[in-house]
């Protein structure tokens, strides 16, 4: 490959620092740093090393010091609420400062863990850069998540206080966030010592004497505060993802690289420019929320676009090109499986003829893999490129991407095109040795990884290292599968783990199972992902009763779907399962998920040659289809 891409990739290869240094000059510093990377430690890297930042000055403060304090900074669209409301960078500032006078206030400096559990709703964006402005590390967790998944992220990250709202509103219901609040904080051992609510109009919660506290009463009483400086290693967030089991991995992320990394992406990767209006139509309880619907574009002095509504029935597919059109969005990124949405309602996307889409440049997918089918439709209805990125919540931006900023490559269907800038992907056989042009193995990236990328887990450089350092010496594992083809574009295949994608959002089988087996009439149990047209992926549970148990199946089957519900969130979509007489396995014992999850997507399939009783899959098969699998 020749070309501005190639010459600017190779040079962000071999001259790594200089590459940094370089981007790392659109970025106030308070101090400079000592080193560029910090390779002392390895395989633990360090980027910016010595220099002091402060990440909530970068995305506000600087830009209305440049003359931006009119511009609006972030529009809320909420079609759920009926409700369009800007606030310029100036009166987002103020906003944030004041919430971050109310921090302090309640004891929050430095260093301290807040968690924020809310709605997509302004006051989440700004919870978020108040914590950065004062040096405070907050972890948003997704309002989907049940109570336990929430107490279990208290446990790890030790909150001292926690940002809430009364409710969420998903389509036409009202979630009322409180109780499952007050129950994760009752559940958990780690108890917070304050809680800031903010009261929605559509629901009143009850606040508890001596630790809840109202939002607007505690900012209206604040001082503003003004933004610390903090090292450019300090932690700026921790971002619970699945793991293979259900203790989530506390993603880390810094301030100065990942200030360096998100900047340099909105130009080079999603070419805009401040001005430009940005729209990420996910949730700020994932990573794509984290980096770019707030501190990306915000960094970038662009204007963000926070919608809480979904992509269809809010109040129909044409939801989309409303806001498109409404706030003259230059770019859109969302996950594949929300065009998935939109097609199956509006297959000629007729909804389209009623709005005026000119403003629009570029379609961004990430999340899942994005189908071909999806990506054309979506290319046709649109008229302008669609690309597909790869990326994870340990990256926080993208590992691949096509850099339209830099020179838009061809799109070749299928591939999320060629390794970002600082990215040296390779594909790895099992003992880690490079495959060739065109074979699958795991996809690994040498390190040190560019800046913005994990520095570690949550205090746990333990788990950091055997979760994707060890398994290749010298790499970081991304735990997908895929191959390099012979013009170097990437191809993301599937999952080497037994991690699943349910519409775009990333689940852990074994923590599934880990609930299933908690029932007292399940002896053991599977979860495997199976193929689904609009969420990609749906769970798929199988389980194995104890001798003896007489009671109907239908009634347990539905009582672990609620268990699921109730303990890991209406998010993970579970709601089906199947009783079985036995699970295949191998002679070690180790469950075939992967020859299941083939025979149930009406695959091919290989019998392992490990496996223990061959007899068993047709056995397995015969289930499936009387459940509508494996056709
Ligand atoms: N708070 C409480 N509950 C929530 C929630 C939240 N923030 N977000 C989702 N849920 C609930 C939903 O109400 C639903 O519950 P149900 O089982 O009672 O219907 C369940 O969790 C699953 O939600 P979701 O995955 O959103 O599925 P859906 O069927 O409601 O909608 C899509 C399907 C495709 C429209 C939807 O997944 C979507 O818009 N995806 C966009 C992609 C995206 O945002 N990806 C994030 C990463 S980029
Ligand atoms: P998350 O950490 O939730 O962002 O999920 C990351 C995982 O989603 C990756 O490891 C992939 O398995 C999958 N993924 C994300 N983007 C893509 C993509 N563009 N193509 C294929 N898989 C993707």
């Amino acid at each position: 490959m020749t070309g501005r891409y190639q010459e600017i990739y190779e040079r962000s290869i071999a001259d790594k620092e200089g590459f940094w240094a370089e981007a790392a000059e659109n970025i106030s510093w308070y101090k400079k740093w000592d080193r560029v990377l910090d390779d002392s430690n390895a395989p633990f890297y360090r980027w910016f090393v010595g220099g002091k930042v402060n990440t909530c000055y970068n995305a506000l403060d600087r830009h209305i010091e440049n003359g931006r304090g009119d511009q609006a900074a972030l529009i809320y669209d909420s079609p759920v609420t009926n409700t369009v409301q800007t606030f310029t960078y100036s009166h987002l500032r103020d906003d944030v400062a004041r919430l971050a006078g109310a921090l302090h206030a309640r004891g929050v400096t430095k260093g301290d863990r807040v968690i924020i559990y809310m709605p997509m709703i302004p006051q989440a964006a700004m919870a978020m850069l108040a914590c950065a402005r004062i040096g405070a590390i907050h972890s948003v967790v997704f309002g989907g998540f049940a109570s336990n998944e929430l107490a279990t992220r208290i446990n790890d990250a030790k909150p001292k206080l926690i940002l809430t709202a009364s409710c969420g509103i998903e389509g036409s219901r009202v979630i009322e966030y409180k109780p499952l609040l007050d129950k994760a904080i009752a559940m958990a051992d780690h108890k917070p010592e304050s809680v800031i609510l903010f009261q929605r109009p559509q629901s009143d919660a009850l606040l508890m004497d001596g630790r809840d506290y109202d939002w607007e009463v505690e900012c209206a009483k604040a001082a503003p505060s003004d933004c610390v400086p903090v090292d450019a290693t300090d932690p700026l967030y921790i971002l619970y993802t699945s793991g293979t089991t259900g203790q989530p991995k506390g993603v880390v992320r810094d301030n100065g690289g990942h200030m360096v990394a998100l900047n340099w992406s909105m130009k080079n990767i999603y070419d805009v420019d401040a001005g430009d209006v940005y729209w990420a139509a996910s949730d700020v309880g994932w990573v794509v929320g984290h980096s770019y619907i707030v501190y990306a574009p915000l960094l970038a002095g662009c204007t963000t676009v926070m919608y809480e509504g979904k992509p269809v029935g809010t109040p129909d597919a044409g939801a989309f090109w409303r806001v498109i059109s409404q706030h003259k969005v230059k770019v859109l990124f969302t996950a594949p499986t929300a065009f998935r949405a939109i097609k199956r309602d509006d297959p000629k996307a007729a909804h389209m003829a009623n709005y005026d889409l000119g403003s629009l440049k570029a379609l961004y997918l990430a999340g899942e893999r994005s189908d071909p089918d999806t990506l054309q439709w979506a290319e046709n209805s649109l008229g302008v490129p669609v690309i597909d990125h790869w990326w994870q919540t340990e990256t926080g931006w993208s590992i691949c991407a096509n850099p339209r900023g830099i020179e838009l490559l061809p799109i070749k269907y299928g591939s999320p095109t060629v390794a970002a800038c600082g990215w040296d992907v390779q594909v790895l056989d099992e003992a880690g040795k490079p495959l060739e042009r065109g074979q699958i193995g795991a996809l690994a990236a040498k390190l040190p990884l560019p800046p913005g990328t994990l520095p570690t887990l949550w205090q746990n450089d333990d788990r950091f290292k055997s979760s994707y350092l060890e398994e290749f010496p010298g790499f970081y594992a991304t735990g997908d599968a895929g191959f390099i083809d012979e013009d170097g574009y990437i191809y993301v295949m599937s999952r080497t783990d037994d991690i699943i994608n349910v519409a775009g959002h990333r689940l852990s089988t074994g923590g599934m199972e880990e609930v299933l087996s908690s029932h007292p009439d399940v002896a053991e149990c599977a979860v495997i992902g199976v193929h689904d047209d609009l969420k990609g992926q749906l769970p798929l549970g199988f389980i194995v009763l104890k001798s003896g148990v007489t009671r109907p199946h239908d009634a347990i089957l539905a009582e672990v779907v609620a268990m699921v519900r109730d303990q890991i969130g209406p998010v993970a979509a579970f709601k089906k399962a199947t009783v079985v007489e036995r699970l295949p396995k191998t002679r070690s014992g180790k469950i075939l998920r992967k020859t299941m999850r083939s025979i149930a997507d009406g695959e091919s399939y290989n019998t392992p040659a490990t496996i223990d009783d061959p007899a068993i899959l047709p056995e397995i098969a015969e289930v499936l289809k009387e459940i509508g699998y494996a056709k």
